[in-house]
């Protein structure tokens, strides 16, 4: 096991992103100290607290830290303040989308998985969840988001384009088929190719790539038929692959099968840069009370660590999530009788990583002192 150096950025950002960071970072401790690491870790504005701070919601300094970084870690963007006000002149959303463009940052990869002790909580039918695990790989970088947008008619008219090349839709299919490959074999492209160019496009690339790899079974839905697909058969899912606003549209929609947002992670790569943060929100309502799911930044690290390829890293924070999970450990948005605040499961998480825990003392826990930290 040789030592590892990285540097990590950690953008806290809005909400209640500062205190689920916290507790990504003590996830980052806990496995410097168990697997005799050393991680450098700096942090940077970015969204709402960005633009209180500097006017701008992506600061040059912050791009010149991620730009450097090995991995960057955020925590949540957006604050209400600007979600009502069509006027505003710089959005916290802005500072999120400039890091992804800068950073090239073109593949999303959001894996929707369903837990054993959580299946009460789905709105979906027990029997429809069983066996769901399949991952979203969702194009970041262009299509409708970037395309040139504008109004004319004296701004009674707005356009936006949706442009992609076969450049952009290669390098994340890519990705996508080699997944497949150490999974089920299984990729659904996910376009509206009966009615746009530029989903024609995506399907003229898949199925040319598919030739490629015969091996996988290469299926094609209109966004549509997908999006009714997901609620009603999601188990047939194992890699979906779509443009930016189709994936950004059914990854919301399929976060709803596991029963909680807050547990689920999220990866944002591109060729020299990589980007981990949960799939929720700044939930500005909950900021600042100790009540935040930490597990999805947590599980965010893990996807950092695999990334790294530092498997056994990944494993040993994805088995103590899993045993918190099992004990019942869990904060107050997933409905147990008997629930734990953000940090006290941070605290846990540090402890169960670092001093090897199969069990937990959850006598210790409820007085606080259950950790070497
Ligand atoms: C997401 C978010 C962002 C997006 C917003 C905050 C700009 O919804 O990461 O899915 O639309 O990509
Ligand atoms: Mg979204």
């Amino acid at each position: 096991m040789g030592v590892k150096l990285k540097n990590i950025v950690i953008l806290p950002g809005d909400g209640i992103g500062p205190e689920v960071i916290a507790q990504g970072e003590k996830t980052i401790q806990a496995i410097g100290y168990r697997f005799n690491h050393a991680f450098n870790l700096d942090y940077a504005l970015i969204g709402g607290q960005a633009i209180k701070k500097t006017g701008n919601p992506f600061p040059k300094k912050t791009y010149e830290k991620c730009k450097n970084a090995d991995a960057i870690l955020l925590g949540a963007i957006g604050d209400p303040v600007y979600d009502h006000d069509p006027n505003a002149k710089v959005r916290p959303e802005e500072g999120l989308l400039a890091l992804r463009k800068k950073l090239k940052l073109f593949a999303n990869i959001r894996p929707i998985k369903v837990y054993e002790k959580l299946k009460h909580l789905s709105p979906l039918k027990n029997e429809r969840i069983k066996d769901v695990n399949f991952i979203i790989y969702r194009e970041l970088t262009g299509g409708i988001y970037y395309g040139e947008k504008g109004r004319y008619e004296g701004g009674t008219i707005a356009y936006d384009h949706c442009v992609y090349s076969i450049g952009e839709i290669k390098r994340i299919a890519i990705l996508a088929f080699e997944a497949s490959m150490g999974r089920k074999k299984k990729l659904c492209l996910v376009d509206k190719a009966n009615v746009l160019e530029t989903s024609r496009l995506w399907r003229q690339v898949i199925q040319e790539m598919a030739k490629d790899y015969p091996e996988v079974e290469t299926s094609y839905l209109y966004i549509d038929n997908a999006a009714m697909q997901i609620m009603n058969a999601p188990a047939q899912f194992d890699i979906i692959l779509t443009a930016n606003l189709f994936g950004d549209i059914l990854s919301d929609e399929a976060s709803i099968i596991p029963g909680s947002l807050g547990l689920l992670p999220s990866a944002s790569i591109g060729f020299d840069s990589c980007l981990f943060e949960p799939v929720h929100g700044s939930f500005p309502q909950a900021a600042g009370k100790d009540i935040a799911n930490p597990m999805g930044t947590i599980l965010s690290v893990a996807m950092m660590f695999r990334h790294f390829d530092m498997n056994e890293e990944a494993d040993a924070i994805e088995q103590a999530i899993d045993l918190c999970m099992e004990e019942g450990i869990m904060t107050k948005d997933l409905d147990v009788e008997v629930h734990y605040s953000c940090s006290q499961l941070g605290d846990l998480i540090y402890s169960i990583i670092a001093e090897e825990l199969d069990q937990i003392n959850k006598k210790q826990l409820s007085l606080g002192s259950s950790s070497i930290i």
